[in-house]
């Protein structure tokens, strides 16, 4: 057993095609949907989304930025002892994601399961493989979360289709004998689950119910911004930490004015705010570790220092993990 588990390498991989807000509200004028880039801009801060081709599945994501990872961290498929996806969108009902990745990275053998807190995901499965490593249950963890969020969207509805993209991150989490994961604190409360969601389902070979995101914009908006900075000085308090030993914030990114509204909470100034909501949408339990790997490569973010991730997302689900890298 060790006493803490560390990431030592992140990855992600965005699909090829970009739609800009320009693009985007072409094609949906054209169904006779109408918005547009300043709408889009004020109101979230998004500017850009990427998303997958028809064939490509929430595996085929999750294998690229988790072969980044690997490669970041130094280690072979095979050195890996546990899989966990975050994802809302999985390839098929079952099998999980995990197992269908695991598959395609040549691995055997390991535990690999999914996690769904939708955009809470991420922090929540590298809070289970945190403690999964600290029990001795693993040494290796590939921990993924990675999303098709443009197979789920109404885009007959502008109030949610102009708000996601699909995308993958992912990082390697390993055995440490220093400090990694310094705190973690999840939560959940079920009586908001019809504020975001998805609500059809499979039964008899059809799908009941709409199969397509709904959401209330603006309670989510309020639950939010409340539940963020108390999962963020839950975390500290538990590291015994303060606000002011946070190097970077990284918070799920969903809309632009959240983010600031959290950073200012904690009396972060917004060059501590890692940002990629504007060229990624809101791509559900990938935007964490896509926007920590964009940060780790552009040289933004470095080894050693302290940070701050923030999940919140349908279910109601939210939570935070403070490390170190
Ligand atoms: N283009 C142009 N106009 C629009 C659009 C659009 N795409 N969408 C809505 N509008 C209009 C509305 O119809 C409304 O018009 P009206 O005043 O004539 O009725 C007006 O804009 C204002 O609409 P609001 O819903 O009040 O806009 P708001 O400022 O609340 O912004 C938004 C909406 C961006 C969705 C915001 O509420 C938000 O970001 N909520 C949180 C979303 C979020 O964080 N989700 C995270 C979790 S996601 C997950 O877990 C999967």
């Amino acid at each position: 057993m060790s006493p803490y588990s560390r990431i030592t390498g992140t990855g992600s991989y965005l699909p090829p095609r970009r739609l800009s807000n320009a693009e985007l509200t072409a094609e949906l004028a054209t169904q006779g949907v109408e918005t547009s880039d300043e709408w889009i801009v004020e109101r979230t801060g998004i500017r850009a989304r990427h998303f997958a081709a028809p064939e490509v599945c929430s595996s085929d994501l999750g294998v690229e930025a988790a072969k980044k990872a690997m490669q970041a961290a130094g280690v072979q498929p095979a050195d890996i002892d546990l899989i966990i996806v975050a994802t809302s969108t999985p390839d098929m009902v079952f099998p999980s994601v995990a197992c269908i990745l695991q598959n395609k990275l040549g691995i055997a053998g390991c535990p690999a399961f999914d996690v769904q807190a939708v955009c809470s995901g991420f922090v929540y499965a590298l809070t289970v493989a945190d403690a999964m490593i600290k029990t001795g249950s693993a040494r290796k963890a590939l921990v993924i979360g990675t999303e098709v969020f443009s197979r789920i969207l109404d885009f007959s509805d502008r109030t949610t289709c102009v708000l996601f993209g699909d995308g993958a991150g992912a990082v390697v989490l390993e055995a440490s004998e220093t400090p990694g994961i310094l705190a973690t604190d999840l939560h959940a409360d079920g009586k908001h689950v019809g504020i975001l969601c998805v609500p059809g389902t499979v039964s008899g070979g059809k799908v009941l119910g709409d199969p397509l995101l709904k959401m209330d914009g603006q309670a989510v908006f309020k639950l939010a911004v409340g539940v963020l900075e108390d999962a963020a000085r839950a975390t500290l308090a538990k590291a015994g930490l303060q606000d002011t030993d946070i190097d970077w914030l990284i918070p799920h990114q969903a809309n632009i004015r959240i983010m600031q509204s959290t950073a200012k909470k904690l009396k972060m100034p917004m060059e501590k705010l890692i940002v990629t909501v504007d060229q990624h949408g809101n791509t559900s339990a990938a935007s964490i570790p896509l926007a920590l790997d964009v940060a780790v490569r552009s040289g933004k973010i470095k080894k050693g220092e302290t940070l701050m991730l923030e999940g919140v997302g349908g279910g109601f689900t939210w939570g935070a993990v403070l490390l170190n890298l």
